[in-house]
């Protein structure tokens, strides 16, 4: 017999929760929005015309969280996400919670908790690790093409910097703790996975270095200021031309992480958000030789793997090309959707994981922190045994 539709709840249903939302939606096919979430009416009115007239709509998530559902995706700002995911997961709802997990390790442990007590599936959006250009990676790291992982560096090229994070929340501590979370929780995920370690051992450098210089700011407001995709001016160059930001900017543009992993790997992630192009270069160092992608997806996107000694070698000894996948973010919204709705049906083994989303966060925090406090050395506390435990088995 055909199973019936997974009933969906979206809390934060306008930006990324409505093409999340896009995604699940497949009625009479295993998912169907029901519910909306949004501050924002003009949002609610396009999700009835996207999802149907006959979906509940409500700005005030309880209210959401009180339906009969089945699965809640959580697209919130960041500083939203604990509340939002600690009532979804004592409701019992199997959970998308978008990456960052939450603004604090103790933000993330209170989740992880809030799951095990219920026994409801959390599964976290780091969908890079659905990304083909990263798996390959990861495919040829674990098959020993460059031996044993010692090192990774990893260079974060924000060329969008001053549209996507300078305008609106994002560019406030209170919202975001900083951009070593909101933006890197991503890589340094990646770095993890890749490397086979979490990071227990953080420090880093930075600053405002170009956007909090810049005239013309847009008016105070009290609470966290909407995104507005029309302000965006995503052809501008040089940045230090870009005008109407936020009324106050205390994040982070520039900056540099150094990490110590549990396994010996020692990394570095570098951010800057003012550089002409936007991506992300990783390369990975072992005892055999070294990988690097260049390209995140795009058409034109490969590897290059040095295992011979050589002088300057640009074209590597092996090339891998990373054929184009379709769906946003070079593929991997589709395939993270899928297999979301897949867990929350049936559970079993995900790509992604809890324990891991909460370890990218923590060695975010604690960058974050070394970096205000001019680089001393934190040590990144791991979650409990316990906790440890109900994850990884
Ligand atoms: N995985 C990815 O690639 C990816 C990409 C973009 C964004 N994100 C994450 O998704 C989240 C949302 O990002 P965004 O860019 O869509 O942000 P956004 O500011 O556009 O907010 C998303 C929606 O939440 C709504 N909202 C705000 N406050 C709310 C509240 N109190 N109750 C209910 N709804 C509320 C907004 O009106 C908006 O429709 C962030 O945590 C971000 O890190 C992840």
């Amino acid at each position: 017999m055909k199973k019936p539709d997974l009933q969906i709840g979206i809390i934060g249903s306008g930006g990324r929760g409505a093409h999340l939302g896009g995604l699940a939606h497949r009625p009479g096919q295993g998912a169907r929005v029901v519910a909306c979430c949004d501050v924002n009416p003009a949002t609610l009115a396009k999700n009835h015309a996207v999802y149907g007239p006959g979906i509940f709509t409500t700005s005030d998530y309880r209210a959401l969280l009180a339906r009969d559902l089945d699965a809640v995706i959580i697209a919130t700002p960041d500083f939203l996400h604990e509340e939002q995911a600690v009532a979804t997961l004592e409701r019992g709802f199997a959970l998308y919670l978008e990456k960052p997990m939450a603004l604090t390790i103790a933000g993330c442990d209170r989740i992880l908790r809030a799951a095990a007590r219920s026994r409801a599936r959390l599964y976290v959006g780091h969908n890079m690790r659905h990304m083909p250009f990263v798996r390959k990676m990861k495919s040829l790291i674990d098959d020993g093409a460059i031996g044993e992982v010692k090192a990774c560096w990893v260079r974060h090229f924000v060329g969008h910097g001053g549209d996507f994070y300078f305008r609106d929340w994002h560019a406030e501590r209170r919202y975001t703790t900083g951009l070593l979370l909101q933006k890197a929780a991503h890589d340094i995920d990646i770095l993890h996975w890749l490397c086979g370690g979490y990071t227990r051992l953080v420090n880093a450098l930075g600053g405002l270095t170009l956007y909090g210089d810049l005239p013309g700011r847009l008016p105070a407001i009290k609470g966290p200021r909407p995104i507005k995709p029309g302000d965006m001016q995503l052809d501008l160059f040089p940045p230090t031309r870009a005008r109407h930001l936020n009324h106050h900017i205390d994040v982070e543009d520039l900056s540099t992480m150094q990490m110590r992993l549990d396994n010996g790997v020692f990394a570095t992630y570098a951010q800057c958000h003012y550089t002409p192009d936007y991506w992300r270069n990783y390369t990975v160092i072992g005892t055999a030789g070294r990988l690097e992608n260049f390209g995140n997806g795009e058409p034109g996107t490969y590897l290059r793997l040095w295992n011979r000694r050589a002088g300057y070698n640009p074209k590597g000894d092996v090339t891998y090309k990373i054929p184009v996948s379709r769906g946003t973010h070079g593929g991997a919204d589709p395939m993270i959707m899928a297999e979301f709705l897949r867990f929350a049906r049936e559970g079993g083994r995900t790509e992604t994981s809890p324990l891991a989303a909460r370890e990218s966060v923590a060695a975010g925090c604690q960058a974050t922190a070394s970096l205000r406090r001019h680089g001393v050395p934190l040590k990144v506390p791991p979650v409990t045994a316990a906790l440890r435990k109900y994850f990884t088995t």
